[in-house]
């Protein structure tokens, strides 16, 4: 990615059609969305049988129904009969059958075809041909994982290798996010494009110019390299005079229980590609989801989780915490809808000053991830 024309210590970076070009973010959504892990909710999230909530990934849509068991099972949300949407609510329950409201064809909370009208006549429908077709899940942090491709490799193979590379062995396990609740719960629709909210996240030469609350809380990000641009593993260090990540920087609960003194007073913001961010602080986690809608559209779900016995405890109060990070969020956001904009000019040619260079690794990551991938058998590209 160098130029022959530039210093060799700024970088060109991606050209803007990849940020706006309907063709591209199509590739996107096929080469990557449709074949890689993607976080969709807690895992607790539904509490009775037959309670369901719907998933969009791209164009597929996916039912995600709590069976008799307690599991919660990932489906198509498409009928064996005619391919009817089986369900357009965003959640609800199905009671103790799915029925589709087309020619009622109804199927079991397990996905297996149950009934259909006139079906003594219909020899030829064995049921257990026209069950919905299942979705492959996952259960990881406490949060359901789903792949559209059966011929991924698991979702280890996904996450391990970053989270090896960024953090060291054993320091995420320390956060036991599985066991955390969810207190806050913030969607921003953002009018950006995907990658550019992730490339933003890794680089902190924009902290300074944006973020004075952050900065104040973490004086390390004024230099414009955050804790992965300067090549270190570590957190960032909270400033002297802060107790805790919040907007008054005090401390307003005590660290989770499997901490230890070495991740006392320390800040990890962690890239999981393609499309999970993890922040990590003494007291609490933020997990953003990002779902792409358009080129140059992205929500980002983002869930703030504590240790439960500290949420149930009188007093509990998760505003301050979230306050700093959302307004965070906020003002990363508006930027990256300023060069959204910007990507759509004739003349925009962006490059990376070298607080930026970590991004190219992302570009690497994602230019292999869109490029002709070799012919797997039962897989159209
Ligand atoms: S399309 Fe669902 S029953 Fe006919
Ligand atoms: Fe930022």
């Amino acid at each position: 990615m160098t130029s022959g024309t530039r210093a060799s210590n700024l970088l060109e970076a991606l050209p803007g059609r990849y940020y706006t070009d309907p063709a591209i973010f199509e590739l996107d959504q096929r080469r990557i969305f449709q074949r890689s892990w993607q976080c969709v909710g807690r895992v607790d999230a539904l509490t009775e049988a037959g309670q369901f909530y719907r998933v969009d990934l791209g164009e597929e849509s996916v039912l995600i129904v709590r069976g008799r068991d307690g599991e919660p099972r990932a489906m198509r949300n498409l009928c064996r009969h005619r391919g009817a949407q089986l369900c357009t609510e965003d959640s609800g329950s199905f009671g103790t059958a799915i029925r589709c409201a087309y020619h009622s064809w109804s199927y079991d909370l397990d996905g297996r075809l149950l009934a259909a009208p006139n079906m003594r006549e219909m020899p030829d429908l064995v049921k257990a041909d026209y069950g919905l077709h299942p979705v492959r899940t996952e259960q990881w942090l406490g949060y359901l994982w789903l792949n559209l491709d059966p011929e991924a490799p698991p979702l280890a193979a996904q996450v391990e290798p970053q989270l090896n590379e960024r953090l060291g062995d054993g320091v995420l396990e320390r956060y036991e996010i599985a066991r955390l609740g969810i207190a806050a719960t913030i969607s921003y629709e953002v009018a950006s494009n995907w990658k550019a909210i992730i490339e933003n996240f890794m680089e902190c030469y924009h902290c300074a110019t944006i973020h004075p609350e952050l900065t104040a809380a973490l004086p390390q990000f004024r230099s414009g390299y955050g804790t992965i641009s300067n090549g270190a593993s570590a957190g960032a260090s909270f400033a002297e005079h802060i107790d805790g990540f919040s907007l008054s920087g005090r401390a307003s609960r005590p660290n989770l229980p499997g901490l230890g003194p070495s991740d006392d007073r320390l800040f990890y913001g962690i890239t999981l590609r393609p499309n999970v961010l993890l922040i990590l602080v003494p007291d609490h986690v933020a997990v953003f989801r990002l779902e792409p809608v358009a080129p140059g559209r992205t929500r980002v779900v983002v869930d703030w989780l504590f240790d439960r016995e500290t949420m149930a405890a009188d007093g509990f109060d998760a505003t301050d915490s979230v306050e700093l990070l959302d307004l965070t969020n906020r003002q990363d956001f508006e930027a990256c809808e300023r060069c959204q904009l910007g990507m759509r000019s004739s003349a925009y040619a962006a490059v990376l000053v070298p607080a930026e260079h970590v991004i190219t690794a992302f570009y690497d990551y994602y230019l292999a991830a869109i490029a002709e991938p070799a012919v797997r058998p039962g897989l159209a590209g």
